[in-house]
């Protein structure tokens, strides 16, 4: 197993999963994703996630990302458990869930971590750009349900960013203005950015976000 580091190609590889199998940079395509592992099936936890990410899937094919759930259970496991995501979540599971059962991605994801519990995966998650390339990775305890909320939040600063010459403040919201990229010089500020600046000290300008109207 290689450490992955932000920037990196995303390991390809090809899995069984409930729609099939996968071969994961195929897969994408030219889509954005997330592939992201869950410690086991039939687990309270993970039924809220995993309805959440079914509510939740317009918003990620409005952003183009491809959403994809793994555990180290099975197929069977897998199908069964959907019946029941979708009955108490009141939803319909829309995206794959790899069965990693002999632990190939998790083993190349490093999704399974000996401290926590040496067969099971945790909550990794990885979100892989249109290059192909590793753009975030955040990996919670199994006692932590994830925030989706803050996920597309993520996906809207990463995809923002990529495009323009800004980075987002704390606790960034889509709307919300950005900071001129340190890399401008204050004097380019306004061909860059029409929408105009406000510089509150010479290494921090903010300006409206650029990508709206
Ligand atoms: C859960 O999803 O609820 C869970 C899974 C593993 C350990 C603890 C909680």
């Amino acid at each position: 197993m290689a450490t992955i580091r932000l920037g990196d190609i995303a390991p390809n590889f090809i899995a069984q999963s409930t729609e099939g199998e996968i071969n994961f940079h195929e897969w994408l395509g030219d889509s954005w994703g997330i592939l992201f592992s869950h410690p086991a099936d039939y687990t309270p936890v993970c039924t809220t996630e995993l309805g959440t990410v079914a509510k939740y899937k317009p918003e990620f094919d409005k952003r183009n990302v491809k959403v994809v759930a793994l555990s180290v259970d099975g197929l069977s496991s897998h199908k069964g458990w959907i019946n029941d995501i979708n009955e108490t979540q009141n939803t319909t599971v829309n995206f794959p869930i790899i069965a990693d059962e002999d632990g190939n991605v998790s083993e190349l994801y490093d999704m399974i971590h000996p401290n926590s519990d040496s067969k099971l995966t945790v909550r990794s998650v990885f979100i892989i750009g249109a290059d192909k390339k590793v753009k975030l990775m955040i990996i919670y305890p199994a006692s932590t349900g994830r925030n989706f909320d803050e996920l597309l939040r993520v996906i809207d600063s990463l995809q923002l960013t990529a495009y323009h010459k800004v980075a987002t403040p704390a606790n960034w919201n889509s709307g919300d203005d950005c900071v001129v990229s340190p890399s401008i010089a204050t004097e380019d500020i306004s061909a860059i950015f029409p929408k105009g600046y406000k510089e509150i000290k010479p290494y921090l300008r903010m300006t409206p976000q650029p990508d709206l109207n």
